[in-house]
């Protein structure tokens, strides 16, 4: 994009954004979003392959371009990938280094704490967006998945600068490790449901015995390639271990909450640009549960004074179109606080809000988004938007 302007389309055509990994889970799910949303009519989409290039493109007459032909690649007023970490790895930096000067919007965590790169969530960070914009910011990145919806969820809290601490327990979904982590959580709830079919359909059988084969079936997984996935059976059980081994005790995805909320609200030495404020302190335990594509979050917050809970409620609700306050009781909570009533949608309700017994300071809430959508794909898209409309 050299010489041309920084917004996307200002010169009165229509930019070319290259997209890299639409056909993986979230380039899916970004494909989708964009199609609903009309923003392929804002553009002149070129895709490419890592795999297939000169095969068929899903519009369009061109085909496919090669995914690692920095030429092509340049050619691109924006660029948007999906494609995950390692290519980000391989072919960002080149890019640049030819002298590229488009706008990079990733999907992959890969550059998302640089310091150029601003971790795009506009309906908490606007104005974090907008001031990068203004120096000249050409690296968007899209946030941790869990971050993200909890940051779409309680944001008003931060922003309101009430919140000294925060802890966060996550029910993450299989999605979160990809479409195979998927696959292999039903085919493990299928082997033990099989394994069992014959008891469950006779009334009269003992729950014990069934507990027994479930549990030996379970095990029979560890180590085979029922469990490869995953490392560990996920079915019927858990997993209090996401990412890597931060060697400290500390797992990756845990260490990402407090680091990317901080940079995403603008607050501690990994802002964008610096900034003098505190970091929160943000900590907790990132668990995998048997979920498909909503990640959860039970969060205790400890604020920096006594609120009372209709006012927490308020401010809330009043944060972002897609925020939705379930009332804290067991109806409203069973229909609209579950996975399975939030998948597919871009609400993330946040219920259960309470005072906890430690103190009028702190309150309780849980919260869950489909990680594919404001975990994943939506702010990449309206982060092109913005680039267009800006
Ligand atoms: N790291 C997340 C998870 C997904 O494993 O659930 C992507 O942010």
């Amino acid at each position: 994009m050299n010489g041309r302007d920084a917004m996307l389309g200002a010169n009165g055509k229509k930019p070319l954004v290259g997209l890299v990994g639409w056909r993986g889970m979230v380039g899916s799910v970004l494909m989708d979003r964009m199609e609903v949303e009309g923003d392929f009519d804002l553009i002149e989409p070129l895709f490419f392959s890592t795999s297939n290039a000169g095969g068929a493109a899903p519009r369009g007459d061109a085909p496919l371009a090669d995914a690692y032909d920095l030429g092509a690649l340049s050619r691109c007023d924006a660029i948007i990938t999906c494609q995950g970490g390692d290519y980000t790895t391989e072919v960002f930096g080149r890019l640049r280094a030819e002298g590229w000067n488009g706008h990079w919007i990733d999907a992959a965590s890969t550059l998302r704490m640089q310091g150029d790169a601003v971790i795009v969530l506009d309906p908490v960070n606007m104005d974090v967006i907008k001031a990068a914009m203004a120096r000249g910011g050409r690296n968007w990145v899209g946030g941790n998945c869990t971050v993200s919806c909890m940051l779409m969820g309680v944001g008003a809290l931060f922003k309101a600068g009430l919140v000294e601490w925060m802890s966060t327990q996550t029910y993450q979904a299989a999605s979160g490790g990809g479409a195979q982590h998927m696959r292999e959580l039903l085919t493990q709830y299928g082997a033990l449901n099989g394994s069992v079919a014959d008891l469950l359909a006779d009334p009269k059988s003992a729950i014990l015995d069934i507990d027994r084969q479930v549990l030996a079936r379970q095990q029979a997984m560890l180590g085979t390639d029922e469990s490869k996935q995953f490392g560990a059976v996920l079915g019927g059980s858990l997993i209090p271990w996401i990412d890597k081994d931060l060697g400290n005790g500390v797992t990756r995805e845990e260490w990402k909450g407090m680091a990317e909320t901080n940079k995403i609200l603008g607050l501690g030495p990994d802002a964008v640009g610096g900034s003098d404020a505190a970091a929160i302190p943000v900590d907790g335990f990132c668990v995998r549960v048997g979920a498909m594509r909503c990640h959860s979050q039970a969060l205790t917050f400890k604020l920096k004074r006594d609120v009372p809970v209709d006012e927490i409620e308020a401010m809330i609700a009043a944060d972002n179109d897609w925020v939705k306050v379930v009332p804290n009781n067991r109806e409203d909570t069973l229909r609209d606080l579950t996975p399975v009533a939030v998948t597919g949608t871009l609400t993330i309700p946040v219920g259960r809000i309470r005072k906890l017994a430690m103190g009028p300071d702190y309150v309780g809430a849980f919260t869950i988004g489909d990680q594919l959508l404001w975990g994943a794909a939506e702010p990449l898209r309206r982060m092109l938007r913005i680039l267009i409309q800006a």
